[in-house]
């Protein structure tokens, strides 16, 4: 038998061997969240963290983080630090409520998402993607080009004509893109220290200049938003046939009562936010492993190649795409998007032999978990198989048996995997995303080959997503016969 070659470990930050001190761990949080992890983080099952006023419990163990987000997850409702950071931004939306404000909103946001729904928008996420490919095809073959801001400029053109019909050219669509990016730069610097309970340490002008860059996307998005608003509630439909569309129809079914136009401005916004920006840093690390695994980036080429049809405007393009989405999976789970997910215990509970008080943070990381060492064979490698019916039959029990409560290997796999979140708070717009990966890992992999630039290694960074500190640089070639 010929042993497999070694596979593609990317880079991230070393664990540091001993546990900080809180203090430091705090600070090093500041700039990261990545940099205050220890060995022992991927290893145990729960740990804490106490720092005056403050009590953080993490969550590894599959059956506590199943028990955290899913079984009690109304004893364990979003953190309030969350509402409080991107209140300026998003108002009350869904990303950030709790109780029966939440569930009266996912109810009415629920059938914009419908998969009947998001196989709709495949036509305008096509216009997306031949946009980037003829972005792309005007670079110099071989240049070395920051994949981070292509993978950002066509998510966000996504997210900006399915929900609004209004390409990223559009001068408005620019505007918001531009406010967004300044409003994130600011972010990590305020929601952290609100995490910790250390609000004052907020820098004041940093706090103030997030809050203008967030009353101007507002702005912007309640220009857009207002003559449809009206049209609609004086019964004349648009002709969209946009998520905004149908967030205007949509109905509580024991009121009869719609968003009101302050909500749905909330609402656009936070979809705008959740809806770009995790995807482009997903589809950025998907590009940065396919250019160090050139055998997995030539069989997608050939996938691609044989079975997308880029002129095709409905899903069927992309629905045989199995290694795209395989890619795409093992990409998510390598570097989730949203690295850790911010709980607080409502009425205080017993975690493990842990007596847990009353409005302690607990947090679940995506990032720790599917890295954990006793949850995943290879935690670090890049091996988008392993997704395979068979190699998830054959995969080792990853000593679930010593994580409690014995799971078989592919039910561990399963519940050790959560890029999307987990329960009721599960991510509303997982399949757009996943729709969207396929569409353009497709489009990309169809006309172009992806190579490192030599001497660059991309640092990952805990931020509101996980981004590359220095960028995601990769040499592009355009392929024979890639023109479209
Ligand atoms: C790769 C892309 C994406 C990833 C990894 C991702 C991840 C997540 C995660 C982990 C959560 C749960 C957060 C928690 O429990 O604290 C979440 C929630 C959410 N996501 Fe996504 N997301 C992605 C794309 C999208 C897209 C494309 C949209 C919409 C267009 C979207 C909209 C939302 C919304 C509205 C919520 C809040 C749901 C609720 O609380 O009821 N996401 N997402």
């Amino acid at each position: 038998m010929t042993p497999t070659p070694p596979r593609f470990c990317p880079h991230y930050p070393p664990p540091q061997a001993e546990r900080p001190s809180a203090w430091r761990m705090f600070f090093s949080k500041r700039r990261s969240w990545l940099d205050s992890l220890y060995a022992r983080s991927y290893e145990m099952k729960m740990g804490e963290v106490h720092l005056p006023g403050v009590d953080l419990y993490m969550v590894n163990e599959p059956a506590l983080v199943r028990r955290v987000m899913s079984d009690e997850a109304a004893a364990f409702p979003k953190h309030a630090m969350l509402g409080d950071a991107l209140r300026p931004l998003l108002g009350d939306s869904i990303f950030t409520t709790n109780g029966a404000v939440w569930e009266r909103q996912r109810a009415l946001m629920n059938p914009s998402f419908e998969a009947a729904r998001v196989r709709h928008v495949f036509g305008r996420m096509q216009e997306a993607a031949r946009a980037m490919h003829a972005r792309l095809r005007q670079l110099p073959d071989g240049a070395g080009h920051d994949v981070e801001v292509e993978m950002t400029h066509v998510a966000a053109d996504i997210i900006l004509r399915t929900i609004l019909s209004q390409p990223l050219d559009s001068s408005a669509a620019r505007q918001i893109f531009d406010a967004f990016a300044r409003y994130q730069a600011l972010a990590p610097r305020i929601m952290m220290p609100a995490f910790f309970g250390l609000r004052w340490l907020r820098p004041w002008w940093q706090v103030r200049r997030s809050r203008h860059a967030a009353a101007e996307i507002r702005g912007l998005l309640a220009e857009l938003i207002r003559p449809r608003f009206e049209a609609a509630r004086h019964g004349r439909a648009t002709e969209e046939g946009d998520i905004l569309a149908t967030l205007l129809q949509v109905r509580d079914a024991s009121t009869g009562r719609g968003f009101d136009f302050d909500e749905l401005v909330d609402q656009v916004a936070m979809l705008f936010l959740a809806g770009h920006e995790t995807s482009a840093s997903a589809l950025s690390w998907s590009l940065h492993l396919l250019a160090h695994a050139p055998d997995v980036q030539e069989r997608l080429h050939t996938e691609a190649r044989d079975l997308f049809d880029p002129a095709g405007d409905d899903p069927s393009a992309i629905k045989d795409l199995t290694l795209a989405r395989n890619v795409f999976r093992e990409a998510l789970r390598l570097f989730p998007p949203v690295g850790f997910l911010a709980r607080e215990s409502a009425h205080g509970c017993t975690l493990r032999d842990k007596r847990v008080p009353a409005g302690a943070s607990v947090v679940v990381s995506p990032w720790l978990i599917q890295r954990h060492r006793a949850l995943w064979a290879r935690p670090d490698e890049f091996d988008p198989d392993r997704y395979d019916a068979d190699a998830e039959a054959d995969a080792p029990p990853p000593a679930g048996a010593a994580l409690g409560d014995s799971p078989s290997a592919r039910e561990s796999l399963r519940r050790a995997y959560l890029p999307f979140g987990m329960g009721p708070r599960v991510c509303i717009g997982a399949a757009f995303a996943q729709q969207e990966a396929a569409l353009i890992l497709a489009t990309l992999a169809r006309s172009f080959r992806f190579e490192p630039v030599p001497g660059h290694v991309p640092q990952p960074v805990g931020r509101l997503t996980i981004r590359a500190d220095n960028g995601i640089r990769l040499r592009v070639f355009q392929r024979e016969g890639g023109a479209g």
